[in-house]
């Protein structure tokens, strides 16, 4: 078996073998200029912290670039439970910025995925490839064509055919244009895009010859996607002109589950792993639950018994998948809230805990869950544990108070509309509102807001629930209701479909920066009192809203009211100095001589990003952070507390 360490090791060595430098992961929570077109609340795609470099700006550590990159997708999120997506995953990626081209990016591809000793050993019998067939005055790559035909001939004796329009494989045919929907690679609806070519393998050759239309093998999992290389040779404006890029890019993604599912052999993603010891955490949480206690919700038979998910191995795998996706989302520095990033981590919480819930798993379990996957990615990511447990906890505990009664509420509505009807197969159908052979119902917006409002339920769990009785929320009506609560009650903040509102990254960006001032400060103020032995402050943890900043750090008594008060005054004459924030990306060795570092410095790249506010601060960071210290406004210190054994707490403000 390969594991995870290991695939990530080989990747990363078989590029640096080729000339690449190793760059660590960005943070999920995008940067503001990557994202600026692109309206995205997470980092999707390996390629997208890179964008400023594809768009022509110089990278520090050269044209050739390799990394693995966290990303979360929450498009799929309802397909989370099948054997290949997932909400948070992995990107394996290779990046020429004007360097190399087509030739060495397939070259490179099918060694690396053939190799048996610096690859992955796989049989190129098993490989099939698309590539970009041409549209929109953009002609077929022939390019590629020519390439993999050679390849496959030269390197594995394969006579590689073209297939045609009808995209059938069979006899010799290995190679299947396919246009701009498969084809096309862009992040969003602008930025650099070109097409590309996508390597997918036969998972099931002993069921016989592949022979089918290549969507139709795809679709029954026969031949699964594993590696993408997309050679991006234009810009696409937001008003949708293609202008060409200054130098050709090729950006590749693998994704670390996909590839170790199909190297294993395995039949599913949550074999791997990075997913089966969660997996089988929660196996036994529910296997210590007792049938009678699955029989119902609570001891009231007063309302109708609701479906438990079945098969319960998708429960178990979309808590394994959110709570995985939810600890990231905290960890780099969004916690569960009414919007933006906050509400998509509530959202994986809060279905998590239904599917848990049904499964008999009635008590406070996330933050247990959490272990595993601080010990699966251990030697890999830093994860500020006390604060993710925390605010794990907060918000089942928050959620699970009210979660029987909105049950029963829920399942009392679904009886008044006695549709009779078994919940479905499936979950979910293709859409809601086309669930053939039933009248589909939609429950009343006071209603579907008060499961929302009162009972905390985010309205995607409620229409799941509900679409399994042919009802939903009509999301119009909902809206108008919830636009009439807001009026009545100005506090209320909005929690809207898909996602909710932007979050308010400015100010999260704000505290970011108020967090290194404040590292540097208890430095100056703190440092020289630290007992023999404790070499200086460092960051214990981290945790940032839109509201505040909540930081940990060694040290062993509590902060005097003049500490407190001294370390305030510095920060604030920081802020009043204006000092330019810099970030400059420099290789770890240099990096390492001028900044103290909290975290093991073996878990970052060659290649860092330090951040430095005059010679005050300098920290090895992913950033992002305000421009000019002079934007914080006045920082306030509101407590001063113990987080455990040798930690001190201190939570702030920017008013
Ligand atoms: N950007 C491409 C993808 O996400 C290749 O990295 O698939």
């Amino acid at each position: 078996m390969i594991t995870a360490d290991e695939l990530r090791g080989k990747y990363l060595e078989f590029f640096k073998s080729k000339g690449h430098a190793i760059i660590p992961s960005a943070s999920l929570i995008p940067e503001k200029d990557e994202s600026a077109n692109q309206e995205t609340l997470f980092i999707t795609a390996g390629m997208q912290p890179l964008i400023p470099y594809l768009l022509g700006k110089k990278h520090p550590a050269g044209d050739r670039l390799v990394d693995v990159q966290k990303c979360i997708r929450t498009k799929d999120i309802d397909e989370v439970g099948d054997n290949r997506h997932l909400t948070f995953f992995e990107m394996l990626g290779n990046w020429s910025l004007g360097s190399y081209f087509k030739e060495d990016a397939i070259n490179w591809s099918f060694e690396f995925l053939t190799d048996k000793k610096e690859g992955l050993g796989l049989d190129p019998n098993r490989l099939y490839v698309t590539v970009f067939k041409g549209e929109d005055g953009i002609p077929r790559d022939e390019i590629s064509i020519e390439i993999w035909k050679k390849i496959f001939l030269d390197k594995a004796r394969i006579k590689a055919e073209v297939a045609g329009e009808d995209e059938i494989i069979k006899d010799n045919i290995r190679i299947i244009p396919l246009g701009k929907d498969d084809n096309f690679w862009i992040a969003g609806d602008a930025g650099p895009c070109g097409g590309d070519t996508e390597m997918f393998y036969d998972v099931n050759p002993e069921i016989g010859k592949l022979n089918g239309k290549f969507s139709d093998l795809v679709d029954t999992f026969r031949i699964i996607e594993i590696w993408n290389d997309v050679f991006m040779e234009f810009n696409k404006t937001e008003d949708g002109k293609y202008q060409k890029l200054e130098k050709p890019i090729v950006d590749t993604g693998m994704g670390l589950e996909r590839t170790l599912k199909v190297v294993n052999n395995f039949d599913d993603i949550f074999q791997t792993d990075v997913l089966e010891p969660i997996i089988g955490k929660i196996e036994k949480m529910v296997s210590s639950v007792s049938i009678k206690k699955l029989d119902k919700l609570s001891g009231d038979d007063e309302y109708i018994v609701p479906p438990f998910d079945k098969p319960s191995v998708i429960a178990k795998r979309i808590i394994a998948d959110h709570i995985k996706a939810a600890v990231f989302i905290i960890n780099d520095g969004a916690i569960p809230s009414k919007k933006g990033r906050g509400y998509v981590a509530r959202r994986l919480i809060r279905r998590a805990i239904v599917k848990a819930h049904k499964l008999g798993i009635k008590y406070n379990f996330t933050a247990d869950l959490a272990e595993s996957i601080f010990e699966i990615y251990k030697n890999i990511y830093d994860f500020n544990i006390i604060t993710i447990k925390e605010d794990l906890e907060n918000e089942e505990s928050s959620f699970r108070s009210r979660l029987e009664k909105g049950l029963r509420e829920l399942y009392k509505i679904i009886k008044k509309y006695d549709q009779n009807i078994k919940p479905a197969v499936r979950w979910p159908p293709k859409d809601i509102k086309k669930v053939s052979a039933y009248t589909i119902n939609a429950i009343t917006p006071k209603e579907a807001f008060n499961l929302y409002q009162t009972y905390g339920f985010p309205l995607e769990l409620i229409n799941e629930e509900l679409a399994q009785f042919a009802l939903f929320i009509d999301e119009k009506e909902f809206n108008e209701e919830f636009k009439k609560h807001q009026e009545l009650s100005r506090t209320a903040s909005a929690g809207m479909f898909k996602g909710g509102l932007a979050d308010s990254g400015e100010m999260s960006i704000k505290y970011h920066t108020a967090t290194h001032l404040l590292l540097a400060a208890l430095r100056e103020i703190l440092g020289s009192d630290l007992p023999a032995g404790q070499a200086g402050i460092y960051q214990k943890g981290s945790n940032i809203t839109a509201e505040r900043l909540r930081f940990d750090f060694n040290y062993p008594q509590k902060l005097t009211e003049e500490q407190i008060k001294k370390v305030e005054d510095l920060v604030n004459e920081k802020i009043q100095e204006k000092i330019p924030v810099e970030m400059i990306e420099m290789p770890k060795t240099e990096a390492l001589k001028i900044a103290k570092v909290s975290f093991d410095p073996a878990k970052y790249g060659d290649v860092v990003k330090v951040y430095k506010i005059g010679n005050f601060s300098i920290e090895l960071c992913g950033g992002p952070h305000v421009k000019n210290t002079g934007e914080l406004g006045h920082f306030k210190i509101q407590k001063e507390e113990s987080s455990s054994a040798g930690v001190r707490r201190i939570k702030a403000v920017l008013e």
